[in-house]
């Protein structure tokens, strides 16, 4: 029976919430798929800092490089708001996707049929989204140097290499050979140097990928595109912050913010975590959707070769979504019942199981 070592780094907010819920679907499919999870917990972000005031200590990324995948839930909330920036759970998170090499997150707007009512677009323009951000994860003006803070100005460094663009660009290629064969690079290259290189880059890369159509699209007008007519896209390729932004909007289109999972990969070992952050201000409540994250364990049975599993969950979650239940986040006027972060785990976990 193939076993797999999982590290699980809960987190903070609704992490915990979030990840238990994941976990219990995982563990409905690996015992009707005979495979076996093995789950170790790192601590990361705020809860870290609690206890070894370091949001990103050096046990957790062992942990980490010493297992097969990482399910990641998610950091962050005022009690750590106020720490110096190197103290600071982004900071931690940053710091784990760097030392785990992760230099591509790759991130799926997929729209469920049964709810375009939840979206605050109009369904004729969402039916039917399905795209993919493939947004670099490990350098740009979130990594780049010199940056810097005095009392009268601040600075940052977007920078890009020649090298980090290739292999980002060749992510996003083949992931495009595997769907709709579209690439939007989407860059500033009217304004800055970094986008010119990118675009240079992109192209030559393009020239290995015959199959696949490339367009350049300027970020501003990507992301009224996006609102415009979703259906255009198929795999959007993008550096680190207008991946981060595009991200947030794309999963505005889907519904909820609570819905959209990723996976970020590159390095020994992959990491999979929702694109959402901590929502420390419904922590606790059991009103966290824990789908985000389910998708996201669907994500990792892919890259754990463990396809059927990870149909397996998607197909669950259709299935109970059909049903009608919602968590509070997607209980349009169409929903038959409203649950709790806990009781949707388990219908998918039940579904999944069948
Ligand atoms: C994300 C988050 C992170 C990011 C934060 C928490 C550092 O917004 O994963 O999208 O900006 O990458
Ligand atoms: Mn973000």
């Amino acid at each position: 029976m193939n076993n797999y070592k999982i590290a699980v780094l809960k987190g903070d907010g609704i992490g915990p919430e979030i990840v238990d819920e994941a976990i219990k679907v995982l563990d409905a499919v690996a015992s009707k798929e005979g495979f076996n999870l093995e789950y170790n917990e790192y601590l990361i972000g705020g809860s870290a800092i609690d206890v070894f005031d370091n949001p990103c200590p050096d046990e957790t990324i062992k942990g980490c490089l010493n297992s097969d995948a990482v399910l990641f839930g998610s950091i962050g909330g005022p009690k750590w708001d106020n720490l110096p920036k190197e103290k600071r759970p982004e900071t931690g998170l940053l710091k784990l996707r760097k030392s785990l090499g992760l230099f591509a997150n790759i991130r799926p707007a997929i729209i469920f049929d049964e709810l375009v009512n939840a979206s605050t677009l109009k369904p004729e323009v969402i039916k039917g989204v399905d795209l993919e951000v493939v947004r670099e994860l490990t350098g740009g003006i979130y990594f780049g140097e010199p940056r810097e803070k005095t009392d009268d100005v601040a600075f940052n460094t977007m920078i890009y290499t020649r090298e980090e663009i290739e292999r980002i660009a060749e992510v996003a290629f083949e992931e495009a050979m595997k769907r709709r064969k579209k690439v939007t690079s989407v860059d500033k290259a009217n304004v800055l140097e970094v986008s010119e290189l990118w675009r240079e880059v992109v192209e030559e890369v393009h020239k290995r990928y015959p199959l696949v159509e490339l367009e350049h699209m300027y970020v501003d007008n990507a992301a009224m595109q996006l609102i415009r007519n979703p259906k255009q896209f198929d795999v959007i390729l993008t550096g680190n912050i207008f991946g981060d932004i595009l991200s947030d909007e794309a999963s505005m289109i889907v519904g909820s913010i609570g819905l959209l999972p990723s996976a970020s990969i590159g390095g020994k070992v992959g990491l999979f975590e929702p694109i959402h952050g901590s929502a420390p201000d419904i922590a606790g409540q059991g009103i966290a959707n824990p789908i985000a994250t389910i998708l996201s364990a669907a994500m990792m049975l892919d890259y754990l070769n463990e396809s059927s599993g990870a149909e397996r969950i998607r197909k669950a979650i259709k299935e109970v979504l059909a049903e009608g239940y919602r968590t509070k986040d997607i209980a349009s006027f169409d929903a038959k019942e409203v649950v709790t972060t806990e009781e949707m785990g388990s219908l998918i976990a039940e579904h999944a199981s069948k």
